[in-house]
């Protein structure tokens, strides 16, 4: 290793984020930093990467990369399985976090709140426009379970190819959509120095308390 873990430092100074910049609302500065990122983050980096935290009935936490796959007034939808790990973990705590971390415009966007499931509808909407392989591994895979090995794993697939070799795979009841509904969104821009700026957004009732926060 040529370069030790205490010398590796980039100091960020592509951009600030002012209080002018910032409207009274998050979602609107949310959409505008997603387009950004969209726009200006190189592959493979995937902008709707983000890193997801639950708590489990024991109160630990536990966080995975997902994918964001819908942004609404209401809130940020992602899909996954509600058997899995993080599954049982919104059974037991509903509440949860999102961090969006774009390095080419050094900015991270920290989200906090209450987590439901979309409707069956929304679910199964959205499961149709997945790839046919997606859709038959979310019936095949007992997503965080222990399984033997890879060869399990392919016959479960076999299984499913079997089940709708002539009929299309409908959502599964064991999958589908969350929605994380904000209470509080945090807007990260670096800054040289590490005097980074934070806007921080609190829902109070039906508006939005913004502060700065000490980076
Ligand atoms: C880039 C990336 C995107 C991912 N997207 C999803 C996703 O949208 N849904 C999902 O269930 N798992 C996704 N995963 C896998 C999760 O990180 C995780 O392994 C899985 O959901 C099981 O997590 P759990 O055992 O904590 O429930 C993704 C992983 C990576 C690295």
């Amino acid at each position: 290793m040529t370069q030790t873990l205490a010398d590796m430092r980039r100091d960020y100074i592509r951009d600030g984020l002012s209080e002018d910049q910032a409207p009274p609302e998050p979602l609107t500065l949310f959409k505008s930093w997603f387009t950004d990122a969209v726009n200006t983050e190189q592959l493979p980096v995937e902008p709707n990467a983000m890193t997801l935290a639950t708590v489990d009935a024991d109160g630990r936490p536990h966080c995975r990369v997902l994918l964001l796959k819908g942004l609404d007034d209401q809130g940020f939808t992602f899909f996954s399985n509600y058997q899995s790990a993080k599954g049982e973990h919104l059974l037991a705590n509903p509440f949860a976090a999102m961090t969006f971390f774009w390095p080419t415009l050094e900015r991270q966007v920290r989200i906090e709140g209450r987590v439901e499931r979309v409707s069956p509808a929304e679910s199964n909407a959205y499961f149709q426009v997945r790839p046919l392989g997606s859709r038959l591994g979310a019936w095949a895979s007992p997503q965080s379970r222990v399984i033997r090995d890879r060869g399990e794993l392919e016959g479960l697939l076999a299984q499913a190819e079997i089940r709708f070799a002539d009929e299309a795979p409908e959502c599964p009841p064991h999958w589908g959509g969350y929605r994380l509904l904000p209470e509080r969104v945090e807007f990260w821009q670096g800054r040289a120095s590490r005097l980074h700026d934070r806007l921080d957004y609190r829902r109070d009732g039906e508006a939005w308390l913004r502060q700065r926060l000490a980076p």
